[in-house]
This record gives C-alpha cells, structure tokens and sequence, in this order.
C-alpha cells in the first residue's frame, strides 16, 4: 500500500466515533514500535515528524523509514509534518513527500494566521496533500504560554467558521486545556478539559475533524520504571484516559501522541542499564524501548483511540 492522506481516515473516524492515534516518529525503534502495533491490531495510523526529528534523524531517513513499515504493514499510514512553523518546511515535506502537513501559525494574529495557512493550503491541495492548522494556543513548545489556566488560550468557538471558510483548512488543531510535554498540570491541580469549547466548536462546524495536540496520559507504569531506574520524573501529569476517549467519541478524529512513547522507550532502555551497568550492545537496550512503545501503542490504539480494526 502507498502512504495516503488522512482524509479518508478521518471520514470514517468521524462517522465511527473512534480518533486516529499520531505518533511522533525520530528513529527507526520508535517506527517499528507503533507500526507493528499497528499492523497486529490492523489501525489506521499517522506518523508525524517534527522539524526537531528532521533535524535529528534527517527527512530521507524518516521517509524510508515509514516506507519500510508500509511494506511490512498492510495499513494505511499518513506521514504528516507536526508543527510546521512556516511556508517553506510545509513546502520542503510537501516535494518530499509527505501526505499531510501542519502549518502551525497559531501564534500570529487570527488574519496572519489565515493568511499564511491558505498559502499552505493552496500549495499542499495542488499536490494531493491535506493540511491541518491550528487556532488557540497550547502550552509546552508554544513559548511564554501557561498551562491550561488561561481562558485567552483556549480556541475561541465564534472564530472557526471564519478559519476554516477562508484557509480550506482540511482538518483543525484546538486548545481546549492539553498541552505539550510530560507536565500537564501542577501537583494537586484537577486534569479538566474544555469539553463544552470542543462541543462548541463541532457544532459550528459539523462533518470536519478536530486535532487535539498535547494528549499523552503519562501513564504512571512507564514513571515508576523510570524513577525505579535511576530517573527523576516526579510529578509528571498527563490527561486522564477517561477524557481522552470522551474525545475520541466525538468530532477529535486525530490525537497526537509523543510524551507518552518518550517515556516508554525511556523506561525501557533505563531498565536495562541500570540493571546491568555492564551491558553496552545498543540493541539489548533498544530492543526492549521498542518493546514498550509497542505496547504503550498498543494500549492507545485499543484502549483510548478504538481504532483498531478498523484498517
Ligand atoms: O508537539 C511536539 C512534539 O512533541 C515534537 O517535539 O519538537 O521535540 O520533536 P520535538
Ligand atoms: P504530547 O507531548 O502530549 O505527547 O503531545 C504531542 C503533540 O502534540 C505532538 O504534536
Ligand atoms: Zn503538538
């Protein structure tokens, strides 16, 4: 099978009520851990490439990678750019590529926003490619943003419409209290998310997929084999699975997934190291952070996303 884009796993996700899993991908351990989950539970998967993994494992190397597992896989697989700050990168993985880009121009005014995302969108439509945006903003890797506290961050439902009408936007990115990275909320603080904007926002804009960045559950297996293991994770928060299959019920038809495959090869390379000091084969370590991503992969697909099967 060839790389698709997500436009046909979207429709059905959102008429299925079920969410498609995005994984970052960096390496060749983490791609085979996702795809071969993937493949066993026959999912539909997308595969996302920051500009920090391009930088790191190089664009050729991640396409053939992903090419690799879409001959050892019979599932569809979208390799789609996360994050794309700008015209040029969204260009670079179009020619190169790429079924899927993110112009994430969130941070601009609302008209430059527009502006640089339709520029996007023309360029990426010609080519056969779909293209996600963002509006609102999340905190993490958007600088000087505070998490999930700030009403200004969270998208704002009368302003979609008008987005989506003038971009051509094929799918939309929203902050409804997600954010990126491994601490989500502070101790003590209460997980909530904005069930009421995302209601909000998919009745202002029915049949079209919702993106929710920033979804990883941090799930506490990983930490304790991590703090277990010699690491320093206290306090790492994530949103609770409960809300992530609430969303993945409703018009949420992308969930992005990256903390969450950090820690699980994290986990797994920390377990074999600092068990056995001595060990110095790359493979006895990434062997087993292959192992916990598949599984970590494993448990979205069927326990959160519901989208296995569905291939
Ligand atoms: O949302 C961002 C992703 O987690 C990618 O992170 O830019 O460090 O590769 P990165
Ligand atoms: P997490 O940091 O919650 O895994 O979010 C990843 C993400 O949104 C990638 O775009
Ligand atoms: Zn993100």
């Amino acid at each position: 099978m060839a790389l698709v884009t997500t436009k046909e796993m979207f429709k059905k996700a959102y008429d299925g009520h079920y969410a498609i899993g995005a994984f970052n991908v960096n390496n060749m351990e983490i791609v085979q851990g996702i795809t071969e989950a993937a493949g066993e539970l026959n999912s539909p998967i997308i595969l996302q490439v920051s500009a920090g993994a391009r930088k790191y494992a190089q664009h050729e190397y991640l396409v053939h990678l992903v090419k690799a597992a879409l001959e050892l896989n019979d599932i569809p697989i979208a390799l789609h750019l996360d994050h794309g700050a700008d015209f040029d990168i969204c260009k670079s993985c179009i020619d190169g590529g790429f079924t899927s880009v993110m112009i994430d121009a969130s941070h601009y005014s609302f008209d430059e926003n527009i502006a640089i995302t339709k520029k996007v969108v023309e360029y990426a439509h010609d080519k056969g490619v779909v293209v996600e945006a963002e509006l609102g903003k999340l905190a993490g890797i958007e600088d000087d943003v505070k998490v999930a506290s700030d009403d200004a961050q969270y998208t704002q439902p009368d302003e979609v419409e008008e987005f989506v009408d003038r971009t051509g936007v094929d799918s939309l990115a929203i902050a409804i209290g997600t954010s990126h990275g491994a601490f989500k909320f502070k101790p003590g603080q209460k997980p909530q998310l904005r069930f009421d904007i995302l209601e909000e926002i998919s009745n202002k804009l029915p049949n079209f997929p919702i993106v929710l960045h920033g979804a990883s559950s941090v799930s506490q297996e990983y930490v304790k084999i991590i703090q277990a293991n010699g690491g320093n994770l206290a306090d790492a928060i994530g949103i609770p699975e409960d809300m992530l299959r609430e969303a993945a019920r409703s018009a949420v038809c992308k969930i992005n997934i990256d903390s969450d495959l950090r820690l699980a090869m994290t986990a797994g390379i920390r377990e074999v190291m600092w068990n056995d000091p001595a060990k110095f084969d790359p493979r006895e370590y990434l062997k087993v952070g292959r192992q916990y991503v598949k599984e970590v992969v494993a448990h979205k697909i069927t326990e959160v996303l519901g989208s296995n099967g569905k291939a």
